[in-house]
């Protein structure tokens, strides 16, 4: 039976961290600090309003993590600005692997991104980088106003695909989300880019780790999917 493909999206196939060139400007040395900050707390967010039950769009999350990020770094952001730097986000760069592996796996596997993002987010970013023709679908957690990882999302990500009775294999960086996807009984390989990036260690393993998605096929292949 086919296995579907659904690639998380902030982090795995475009780089959050592409903000920090344009946050010089705002924070000059401080940049990678900000961004590294604003990253981690917009995630921070979307977990706690997860939990609380009080979803809100993930842009809202990205927008008052930016807010906190600036504020404890002592930084001044007018509104245009934040305006400007949330634009900016829907152009978030993607890494340099993803379009060739997207194309590589195109047709031999339904492809689908699966993202915290909003449909219009994850169109914008992913069309802005050619990615999104790349995709029989998108799947993303506003369709029941919750975050991943609740087991409810990854549950959901089966329905929205078809993949209810097939196998579905999360393809993510994010430790945490393939925590989430192994915990809800997916499949998940974790793309481990940066050899010092550490897996939490919760007893809850990756499917396959590669360092790069071009290692995708053939990681695929040696899972027998
Ligand atoms: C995503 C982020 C949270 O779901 O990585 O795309």
């Amino acid at each position: 039976m086919k296995t579907t493909l659904a690639f998380d999206v902030y982090g795995t196939l475009v780089d959050p961290m592409g903000m920090s060139r344009l946050l010089e400007q705002d924070a000059g040395e401080q940049a990678a600090a900000v961004a590294g900050l604003w990253r981690e707390k917009q995630l921070e967010f979307s977990f706690r309003k997860g939990l609380m039950r009080v979803y809100e769009d993930f842009g809202v999350c990205t927008r008052q993590a930016l807010r906190y990020a600036m504020a404890v770094h002592q930084l001044e952001l007018s509104k245009a600005r934040e305006d400007q730097l949330m634009a900016a986000y829907l152009s978030l760069p993607a890494f340099d692997d993803a379009l060739p592996a997207l194309q590589a796996l195109k047709g031999h596997y339904p492809l689908f991104a699966f993202s915290n993002g909003s449909y219009p987010a994850l169109e914008k970013v992913l069309d802005h980088n050619n990615l999104l023709e790349q995709f029989d679908g998108l799947v993303s957690v506003d369709d029941i106003k919750s975050f991943k990882p609740d087991p409810a999302v990854y549950t959901h990500a089966r329905r929205a695909t078809g993949a209810w009775d097939s196998p579905l294999c999360l393809v993510s960086s994010n430790a945490w989300d393939v925590i989430g996807a192994r915990a809800a009984g997916l499949s998940a390989i974790w793309v481990k880019r940066d050899e010092n990036r550490v897996f939490e260690d919760w007893g809850i393993e990756p499917s396959a780790v590669i360092q790069s998605l071009s290692q995708l096929p053939e990681s695929l292949k040696a899972l027998n999917t």
